[in-house]
């Protein structure tokens, strides 16, 4: 019996296995005009290859809120009907293939207006091209060479939990079974909850309390509008790997028991990524730690990501209890179908598309 294989439930949804992709930016839609955050042919083969390949479930890339929440230019988005319209094919292929389609929904703060990154990834300045002015919790850039992002008032703050909120509204009709808040890599709901990043003297910055507000209140205004019986995933970074001054993993420990209260089904931990120039150490499986130690200690289910790659190493995290499914980013770029392989190894049943039969 493999754990991994092993069907998942949270609400009312199951999930076939416990062999997820993470969410990946793939830079490849539209940078202006109607078709700007609109899924194309490249996202329908990149996800549809990845269901195909077995992946219980998928991920969507961050998906912005706004235009001014993207990352990069070329980043999808979900503010308007067209970009519904095209995750509904999106979505309605990955169900056709049992996997569940899951949206990353996002905005990118501070980090956004950048670059693509085979373009070299730079931060576009507000006034270049296809720039725009960044928005954060405070006005410090993320480093010298980011633009320094204006402050929101406290009237913006609400309005972006209530793009937050529309977001979630127009996942659901796009045929999405799970929402994922991006609350990770120091983007804009991970750059209130850290003091690295979230230098304010109001009700939002200063005690941990005040930092947690606006991520808790994106959440309370999502779980509002996303049905009772389907699940809600926040994704972290565990910790800024600062030795001081930044967000650490007692803090991760303490803000997951919130998030629980306040109705979230999943915590995916990751790390880093809001402070410029720190060293981390990475190696296999080297986020898991984090992970476990929030499972262990709040009760709430976790996901597992970085560096996983190995079917026994997924199914020891899993079998060992230190998360409840791991998430796979680079290595279901290089092998689409890794699930797939990971049953055959691991002696699994899995679901086979009937075209593919011949190769079992
Ligand atoms: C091309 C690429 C794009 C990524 N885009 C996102 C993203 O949109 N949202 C996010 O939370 N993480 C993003 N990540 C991070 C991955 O989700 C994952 O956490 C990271 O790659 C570590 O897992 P891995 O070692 O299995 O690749 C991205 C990573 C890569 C390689």
């Amino acid at each position: 019996m493999s754990a991994l294989f092993e069907p998942y439930t949270l609400r009312s949804l199951t999930i076939p296995n416990r062999v997820w992709m993470a969410p990946m930016c793939q830079y490849s839609a539209q940078t202006s005009g109607p078709g700007a955050g609109v899924p194309t042919d490249w996202h329908f083969a990149h996800y549809g290859a990845r269901a195909t390949g077995g992946t219980g479930l998928i991920l969507t890339e961050a998906t912005a809120v706004s235009p001014e929440g993207r990352i990069s230019p070329a980043d999808l988005g979900i503010w308007n009907d067209t970009q519904v319209e095209a995750f509904r094919r999106i979505t309605g292929f990955l169900k056709s293939q049992g996997t569940v389609p899951g949206i990353q929904i996002a905005h990118a703060g501070r980090k956004a207006s950048t670059d693509l990154p085979w373009q070299g990834g730079a931060p576009l300045a507000p006034d270049a091209a296809e720039g725009w002015q960044p928005v954060g919790p405070s006005p410090v850039a993320f480093d010298e060479h980011h633009t320094v992002p204006k402050e929101l008032s406290v009237e913006q703050i609400h309005e972006v939990t209530g793009q937050f909120a529309d977001a979630a509204r127009r996942a659901l009709d796009a045929g999405f079974e799970v929402a994922e808040l991006h609350g990770a890599h120091g983007y804009l709901i991970g750059e209130f909850l850290s003091p690295h990043s979230n230098r304010r003297t109001d009700a939002y910055g200063g005690s941990f309390e005040n930092r947690v507000r606006f991520p808790l209140e994106v959440v309370d205004a999502v779980r509002g509008v996303w049905p009772e019986d389907k699940p809600l995933f926040f994704r972290i970074s565990a910790t800024d790997w600062l030795e001081e001054g930044g967000w650490t993993a007692d803090d991760t420990v303490r803000f997951a028991a919130l998030l629980k209260e306040h109705g979230v089904d999943l915590l995916d931990v990751s790390t880093g990524g809001n402070a410029a120039g720190v060293k981390i150490a990475t190696g296999p499986g080297y986020q898991v730690p984090f992970a476990a130690r929030v499972r262990a200690e709040t009760g709430l289910p976790v996901a597992a990501v970085g560096l996983i790659t190995e079917a026994e190493q997924a199914e020891k995290i899993v079998a060992n209890g230190e998360a409840d499914a791991v998430l796979l980013g680079r290595e279901l770029l290089r092998s689409p179908s890794w699930a797939r392989d990971a049953a055959r190894e691991l002696g699994a049943e899995i679901r086979v598309p009937q075209q593919y039969l011949r190769s079992v």
